[in-house]
């Protein structure tokens, strides 16, 4: 089956999809993108990963390219004709295409670019990395001051995953100038501690407020399970009882190493199983 890639307006076979070269995506990743998960061929937390999309778009002051509405209709199209069961769709708004200058376009010289690519997951393998736990190595956080805001502008992310994997880990945690973990490169970074305690960092400029985070705080609510919004270090999280991810991609995913030492009984926490297991109770599901 051909994959079908929107890309401003039209379904194109994937090998034909593409943008202008001058496009500010591409020249200044001057973009924003989202990546929600697909369950049972259904949108997962789509009203959040809207929310956080106009959110980023309008604090770098992108229009947003159509209504709610109708980028939900492409979403859907995409993952209907890609027959996207279980996995992610990808939405990318730039600035658009202009001859290149740092500041903005004049206002109407310009629209944005709008593409989005819907790609199939492994479920089975998803859940089989889910069951042994994935390692993680901490890496400097030498990303910007606006890690809130989604953009593509991933290049410190590339280089501390590329770091990870060298070493045998999925996941790099990025580390602040004062010892704390900031959150995974790709993903919120949880901990909990020897007391039982489940820690994660708030949010802020630090971090980037994540959809799956946001709705397994109303997993926590639902389950009355505690929990402190606090930064921690790199030796806390090392001499942590239980550590996991939270990802649009690999929803809660336990971590049972950082930087080789083992976490807790080295195998995936009670807490994090059961948080795992709950977590799609709590997301709005969307066709
Ligand atoms: N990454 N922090 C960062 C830096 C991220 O890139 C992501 C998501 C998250 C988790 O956010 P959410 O729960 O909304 O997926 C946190 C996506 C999955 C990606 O870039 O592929």
């Amino acid at each position: 089956m051909t994959r079908v890639v929107y890309v401003n307006g039209r379904y194109l076979p994937y090998a034909e999809a593409g943008v202008h070269v001058e496009d500010r995506g591409f020249q200044f990743a001057d973009a924003i993108y989202e990546v929600c998960e697909v369950n049972g061929g259904r949108l997962v937390d789509e009203t959040r990963h809207m929310d956080r999309l106009e959110r980023s778009l309008g604090e770098l002051r992108i229009p947003l390219p159509m209504s709610r509405r109708a980028l939900g209709l492409i979403l859907r199209k995409v993952i209907r004709r890609n027959r996207v069961e279980t996995g992610l769709v990808y939405l990318q708004v730039t600035r658009g295409a202009a001859p290149r200058d740092f500041p903005f376009p004049a206002a109407g010289t310009t629209n944005p670019t709008l593409v989005c690519l819907a790609r199939r997951v492994d479920g089975a393998k998803r859940e089989a990395r889910a069951e042994g736990g994935i390692a993680v190595k901490t890496m400097p956080d030498i990303r910007w001051g606006r890690c809130d805001i989604k953009t593509v502008m991933l290049l410190p992310a590339v280089l501390a995953k590329e770091a990870a994997a060298a070493d045998g880990a999925q996941e790099a945690w990025l580390v602040d100038s004062d010892g704390f973990i900031t959150e995974g490169a790709s993903s919120n970074a949880w901990i909990v501690d020897k007391a039982g305690t489940l820690i994660t960092r708030p949010t802020g400029n630090a971090i980037l407020p994540g959809v799956t985070r946001r709705s397994l705080l109303d997993v926590l609510s639902r389950e009355n399970i505690p929990l402190v919004e606090r930064p921690f270090s790199v030796d806390e999280a090392i001499s942590a009882r239980e550590a996991f991810i939270t990802s649009a991609s690999g929803t809660v995913m336990p971590v049972v190493r950082i930087n080789g030492v083992s976490i807790g009984n080295g195998y995936p926490g009670d807490l994090t199983r059961r948080l795992r297991s709950k977590f799609h109770q709590a997301v709005e599901f969307s066709r």
